[in-house]
């Protein structure tokens, strides 16, 4: 068994963005500039923006934090949006989600420019991914795709069993695996008998959001095992007072898998850099 080290191989693509910024600097060529939409104090939220930040420092990148209270209106954000749009300094722009009841997400998403969009949730960019062509793709997929690629794990002809059926992972998922030519099957809740089709899976994406929920007993010796769960769990000994758990029973699976990843440590920090990667592609695809 092989652990599918997120750490290193987001440190090492990480490297790489930050050498291509830098020549872009040398070429007189524009800085890539991500900009975050915070809105209201949640704490999960607080710190995925502030990771992104600390990532875009890493690489060279400009980034901007907008903070907002969660009392603005869906109005005032939605003018919030418009204006980066319109603002030619700022390349990528994504709203962290969840937003306040009163606003509605669809709505924001939608008035994002597609061409700034590098969260992928545009449907422009959700239809241009489908059918295969160059734009950004969610960043969670984005890393997990690139991981394969690092640890050079065969996918064609392959059966991949994706587990969950969210819009910013699993049927984006699907989709790019079907793409890197595996045989696609998505099970989700109301799947009949799961462990049917992941006992033949050569893959195995985990994204159902149910900790410990991929068991020994539902895959077979030799599976690559991808989990993307990363739910907050209570534990006193953590000085956060949680730590995060994964969709897999790791201890358990990772014996029978040839890869996995681990919970913290695998999925996440590539997630992290499949945003950077869409950020430094705005540049490519929509920078004049
Ligand atoms: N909240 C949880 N995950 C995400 C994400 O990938 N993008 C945004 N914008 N918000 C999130």
């Amino acid at each position: 068994m092989e652990l599918l080290n997120g750490n290193e191989v987001s440190k090492k693509i990480k490297e790489e963005i930050r050498l291509k910024v830098a020549e872009l600097k040398a070429a007189g060529k524009k800085t890539p500039h991500l900009a975050a939409i915070l809105v209201g104090a949640d704490g999960a939220s607080m710190t995925y923006v502030a990771a992104k930040e600390k990532d875009c420092q890493e690489v060279g990148f400009d980034s901007t934090v907008l903070r907002f209270d969660a009392s603005i209106s869906e109005d005032e954000l939605l003018a919030e949006v418009v204006k980066i749009n319109n603002n030619p300094e700022i390349d990528g722009l994504i709203v962290q989600l969840p937003l306040p009841k009163h606003i509605n997400e669809k709505k924001v998403t939608e008035t994002i420019s597609y061409k700034k969009d590098v969260d992928g949730f545009h449907p422009m960019n959700v239809g241009m991914m489908f059918k295969g062509l160059r734009t950004f793709l969610p960043a969670t997929p984005y890393g997990i795709i690139k991981t394969l690629e690092h640890y050079q794990i065969e996918t064609a002809g392959k059966h991949c069993v994706v587990i969950g059926r969210s819009d910013i992972v699993g049927k984006p998922m699907s989709a790019l695996m079907l793409q890197k030519n595996c045989t696609v099957t998505v099970c989700h809740s109301k799947t009949k008998d799961v462990s049917h089709y992941t006992l033949d899976a050569d893959i195995i994406i985990a994204a159902i959001g149910i900790p410990g929920y991929l068991k020994a007993e539902m895959v077979r010796e030799g599976a690559v095992v991808i989990d993307v769960g990363i739910t907050r769990v209570a534990d006193e000994t953590a000085k956060s007072g949680y730590r995060l758990k994964g969709d897999v029973d790791f201890d358990k699976v990772a014996p029978k898998c040839s890869y996995i990843t681990p919970v913290p440590g695998g999925v996440g920090p590539m997630t992290r850099v499949g945003l950077l990667l869409n950020t430094l592609d705005a540049i490519e695809l929509y920078s004049k």
